[in-house]
């Protein structure tokens, strides 16, 4: 376990919760957060050191077939939860809140956040915007609820906002800063940060106390986080701007699948050593 970041130095035998993200921001740490979707990944990032994991809504177009996060449901989003938590010990486990399932009123929240702490098991949630989100984030923290923010590019309201970079001119960095700060008030843990050019994200981290997760919001947050089939080249197509990738498992995969296809074409697998006697 020597790989395991100093973040998770005296967590062994516990969850990672909000106060352990805050000493590591207090300390000058840097983390790195992941998505996952299952229990094998699940397991693979707990033992790379990753020790906080999202199942984000992005399951809508990685795992579900959807296009777009905006048609996933938070029943389809529980069963990925539980899988994650069960196959895992030490990670946070973050449960994304589906687009629906929390705008309507904080009530409607914390109904959906009980079910993802509940019959999920996640040890919190994250829910997308700024001063429109602030009632549902303050109820859900006074009953008990870890929240993660998430502002920027929000990619449920891709409707209306479209899938561009956020906060650039003044006004609009202004009104970034003010959604982070707003969010930090209200009682979230952490705020992700999405899209947003790299010196606005630089000055957001500064000016809150809680840790910033940047996608796509340059080096100067205090963590950052990729859609693990991004970051591992399972993704088809060329990569955004700000993914890198560190594998490319989709490759790897093509040529095992091509590789057995054949060797069953052809008579070579099973094998002896693959069959009883
Ligand atoms: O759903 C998701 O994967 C996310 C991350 C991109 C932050 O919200």
């Amino acid at each position: 376990m020597s790989d395991i970041p100093t973040l998770y130095g005296g967590v062994t035998n516990r969850r990672v919760r909000p106060s352990d993200l805050q000493r590591a921001k207090d300390r000058g740490e840097r983390w790195a957060m992941l998505t996952s979707y299952d229990m094998l990944t699940a397991g693979i990032f707990e033992q790379a050191g990753i020790p906080v994991l999202l199942v984000g809504d992005s399951a809508g177009n990685n795992v579900l077939g959807h296009a777009t996060t905006v048609p996933v449901t938070v029943e389809e989003l529980l069963p990925l939860v539980r899988a994650v938590v069960r196959s895992t010990t030490r990670p946070m486990v973050v449960a994304d809140l589906p687009f629906g399932s929390y705008q309507a009123s904080p009530e409607q929240a914390l109904a959906t956040a009980a079910r993802f702490l509940q019959s999920g098991g996640a040890h919190a949630v994250k829910l997308e915007g700024g001063r429109r989100v602030t009632a549902q984030v303050e109820l859900l923290v006074s009953a008990g609820v870890p929240v993660m923010g998430h502002v920027g590019l929000t990619p449920q309201s891709e409707l209306v906002m479209g899938l561009k970079v956020q906060g650039r001119g003044q006004d609009a960095a202004h009104s970034l800063i003010e959604d982070a700060l707003a969010l930090q008030d209200a009682g979230a843990f952490a705020v992700v940060l999405e899209a947003v050019p790299a010196d606005l994200a630089e000055r957001v981290t500064k000016e809150l106390v809680v840790p910033t997760i940047g996608i796509g919001a340059g080096v100067g947050c205090d963590a950052q986080v990729l859609v693990w089939t991004d970051m591992a080249g399972l993704t088809p197509g060329a990569p955004l701007t700000f993914v890198k990738r560190y594998a490319d498992l989709r490759g790897v995969l093509a040529e095992a699948t091509r590789e057995y296809a054949e060797d069953v074409r052809e008579g070579r697998f099973p094998g002896p050593e693959h069959s009883f006697r």
